[in-house]
């Protein structure tokens, strides 16, 4: 038999806003972000990168031009340009004028109040971001255990084992697109080895590898969700956490408690 913890932490999905609640505000803003704290949604996910100068700033793309009014890559820009973008007008007038924020300034203003989930975004184009992070958390006395609500990611699992060195306390997820489709047992299990979450696109997972995940002792947070009816079937396979551009769709779910 289940023990009621394990029966609760089942039922108890994790709510992440996807770039903060991008689907009402401007990914990776702060506007974003407050809005994915009013929603009440557990955790913002948020994708950091470096500038030119070293800074570690959150955007998604590696180029400016989607979601600023900039162009070029990021790392080819220092913070003090980069603040000068507008981050927020592509996504609708009302937003005009967001910036782009650091990494810094969300821990500040959002630690203790919502969980952070930190993705490391093409941490091969900017040697050195690892320690970055970490010795931002560190400054703030934030590598220590799980009650802080940070956990940090990547696609570039070489990245995610570097980050588990720096910061042994700090849970770790590896991000697996569609190529991970027909990810074996004993690569779940090298993954289980450093990791706590293993983060998949939505798409591959069915009832039989949910299972697998589990067995292997990883959480599973998919991404992203864009639509009830995916959250539905997520919510059905029984994943612990749900990474979405709309927090809404993650509530008032009946197995959720
Ligand atoms: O948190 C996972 C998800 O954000 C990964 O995809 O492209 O939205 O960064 P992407
Ligand atoms: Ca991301």
């Amino acid at each position: 038999f289940a023990s009621n913890s394990e029966i609760s932490k089942r039922n108890k999905v994790v709510n992440v806003a996807h770039r903060g609640a991008s689907g009402h505000a401007p990914e990776n803003t702060m506007a974003a972000f407050h809005e994915a704290f009013k929603m009440k949604a557990d955790y913002i996910e948020i994708d950091v990168q470096m500038s030119k100068d070293g800074e570690l700033v959150l955007i998604h793309d590696t180029t400016l031009d989607r979601t600023t009014n900039g162009t070029g890559y990021v790392g080819d820009h220092t913070l003090e340009e980069l603040k000068q973008l507008d981050a927020g007008s592509w996504f609708s007038d009302e937003f005009a004028g967001e910036k782009i924020p650091t990494f810094e300034e969300v821990l500040d203003a959002f630690r203790g109040k919502i969980g952070i989930l930190v993705e490391l975004k093409s941490p091969e184009l900017y040697p050195g971001i690892e320690e970055k992070v970490a010795n931002a958390l560190k400054e703030r006395n934030m590598d220590k255990p799980r009650n802080n609500k940070i956990i940090i990611q990547s696609f570039n699992h070489d990245s995610v084992l570097t980050t588990k060195s720096l910061l042994p306390r700090i849970p770790v997820g590896v991000l697996a697109g569609m190529s991970w489709k027909d990810v074996t047992d004993q690569e779940l299990e090298e993954f289980a080895s450093y990791a706590d979450y293993f983060n998949p696109n939505m798409n591959i997972l069915d009832a039989e590898l949910v299972d697998r995940i589990h067995d292997i002792g990883l959480d599973i947070w998919p991404y992203t969700v864009r639509e009830k009816e995916q959250a539905d079937r997520l919510l059905k396979l029984g994943v612990d956490g749900i990474i979405t551009d709309f927090p809404e769709y993650v509530y008032d779910h009946p197995g959720r408690h």
